[in-house]
């Protein structure tokens, strides 16, 4: 709901609870469904991916419940972000990852359940990992590309939130790929060097 103030559309107040246990909100007007078959390029090993959806059927990896907050400055857009847990080969199931459009909006995001890591990156090669824990937030500065990795066994559930007019540039990460990659080595997440990224 929107109502005009000083000639702004602006939202009216709301409130909604996110369930502890699986991350689903009492209330959103969109969901994203990421499913695998449609995410196996984002992986190292691609056709493992592949591999996994022929063998198994489609496997949902991610999903993002959102509130419909209009995308200008002033407000701010937040949703339930969860990713399940799961590996394509070594590689943890994670978030398709992107910058801002507008490269200078930074974010935050709140884990309220799970085990994993944010990893961050940005086009001039500033790279950072920061933990995932219950209660632990993370600040995602901008000019940052972001990507959330889920490194445990039950499901990561964050609450990203962003600057309304901040967008998703999905294109450029789809484009070089992160310079790093969240892998299990040896039983424990491991940060490794992409060697399909492109720069
Ligand atoms: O805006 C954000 O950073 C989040 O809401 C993400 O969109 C969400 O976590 C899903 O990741 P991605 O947008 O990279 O698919
Ligand atoms: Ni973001």
């Amino acid at each position: 709901m929107t109502l005009e103030i000083q000639n702004q559309r602006i939202v009216t107040p709301f409130s909604l609870s996110i369930h502890s246990e699986t991350g689903i909100p009492d209330n959103h007007d969109t969901l994203i469904e990421r499913y695998l078959s449609k995410l196996a390029d984002i992986y190292l090993d691609s056709e493992a991916a592949e591999a996994m959806v022929r063998e198994k059927g489609d496997i949902l990896t991610y999903q993002v419940f959102e509130k419909d907050i209009p995308e200008v400055n002033g407000e701010l857009r937040f949703c339930s972000s969860i990713v399940y847990p799961g590996k394509v080969g070594d590689e943890y199931f994670m978030t398709k990852g992107h910058f801002h459009s507008r490269r200078d909006t930074a974010e935050i995001y709140y884990c309220i359940r799970g085990e994993g890591f944010m990893l961050m990156e940005t086009e001039e090669g500033a790279y950072a990992l920061e933990a995932f824990t219950p209660g632990r937030t993370v600040y995602v500065p901008g000019y940052y590309a972001h990507r959330s990795i889920n490194t445990g066994t039950e499901p990561l559930v964050m609450l990203p939130i962003y600057p309304g007019d901040a967008g998703h540039d999905y294109g450029t990460i789809e484009h070089t790929g992160f310079k790093h990659l969240v892998v299990e080595s040896d039983g424990k997440p491991t940060v490794i060097e992409n060697p399909k990224y492109t720069n």
